[in-house]
Order: structure tokens, then sequence, then C-alpha cells
């Protein structure tokens, strides 16, 4: 059992009783009230429960929480502005991207990635950018969709 300290969502936060082998997927949900991120498959094929850490995108499920000990971790609560959503997540809600809900977040913090790196992103690019993430539902043209008009609205903005 250990203690882990690090920054999640702009705010210092600690936690004791943390377990060696424990996820940083496990701490964010079950430790520090952050439901976001969700576990799908456990075992980093899924993407659901992406978070950012230190600003590089991860599959939260394949971090040990330990490794996260003095870093920074952003899930998808941090993407959104307070009660207002990002942009990205008013798309995704506005194109029927989102269904049973379960890939969802792993889409919003992934395509906001991708859109903060690739502001007007090909098909192909947001194709790619979003490979990691499997959703059962939407079959993955209104996901595309969202991309497309979260892409526009944040390139007029
Ligand atoms: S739960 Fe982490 S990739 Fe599926
Ligand atoms: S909306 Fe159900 S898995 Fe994507």
């Amino acid at each position: 059992m250990m203690r882990l300290a690090l920054t999640v969502n702009g705010e210092r936060r600690e936690v004791d009783g943390v377990w060696e082998g424990e996820s940083l997927l496990y701490a964010l949900r079950e430790r520090l009230g952050l439901p976001g991120s969700k576990n799908a498959c456990e075992q980093g094929e899924c993407g659901s429960c992406s978070v950012y850490l230190d600003d590089t995108l991860v599959c939260s499920c394949l971090v040990l929480a330990g490794q996260a000990e003095g870093r920074e971790v952003v899930t998808v609560e941090g993407v959104a502005n307070g009660d207002e959503l990002h942009p990205v997540q008013q798309a995704f809600v506005e194109a029927g991207a989102v269904q049973c809900g379960f890939c969802t977040p792993g889409l919003i913090v992934a395509s906001h990635d991708l859109l903060r790196r690739t502001p007007s992103p090909s098909d192909a690019e947001i194709r790619e950018a979003l490979a990691g993430n499997l959703c059962r539902c939407t079959g993955y043209e209104k996901i595309l969709d969202a991309v497309r008009l979260a892409a526009d609205r944040m390139g007029a903005a």
C-alpha cells in the first residue's frame, strides 16, 4: 500500500492505500471520484479509459497508478469547462455520436487531442487518431460527423 500524490484536472490530490498493481483507471474511478473514464476492456484495446498523462494521451487501464506519482492527469471531466460542455462534447451530442455512451469519454479525449494538434483534420486523420477507440453502437459515421463539426466550430471561434 502506498500514498499517491498527483495533479488531477488542475487540482493537487493525495490518496492513501493505493495498491501496487492498481491501474490509474481504478484510482481515478474508485479513489478520486472521477467515473468519467470507463473500464470496458482493461487491456488497452478499447480506448474508453483514455486520459492525458503529462499531456500525452494514454489508456489509463494500462498505466499503474504509481506511475502517475507527481505527474499531471487530465480526464474527460477536466476537458469540460466547468459545467459547460467543451465544443467537442457538444458536437458529439448534436451529431448523434452518443448512443450507449460507453465509448464517449475516451473518444472525447482522443478527439480533443487530435484537434489541438491538427485543427482541420482530414477524414483519414480522424480515423487514424480514433483507431484505438472502439464503439459498438454508432458505426463511426456519426463520430466522424461530430469531429468534423467540432473542428469547424473551433476553427471558426
Ligand atoms: S479499458 Fe482501457 S483500453 Fe479498454
Ligand atoms: S456509443 Fe455505445 S459503444 Fe459507442
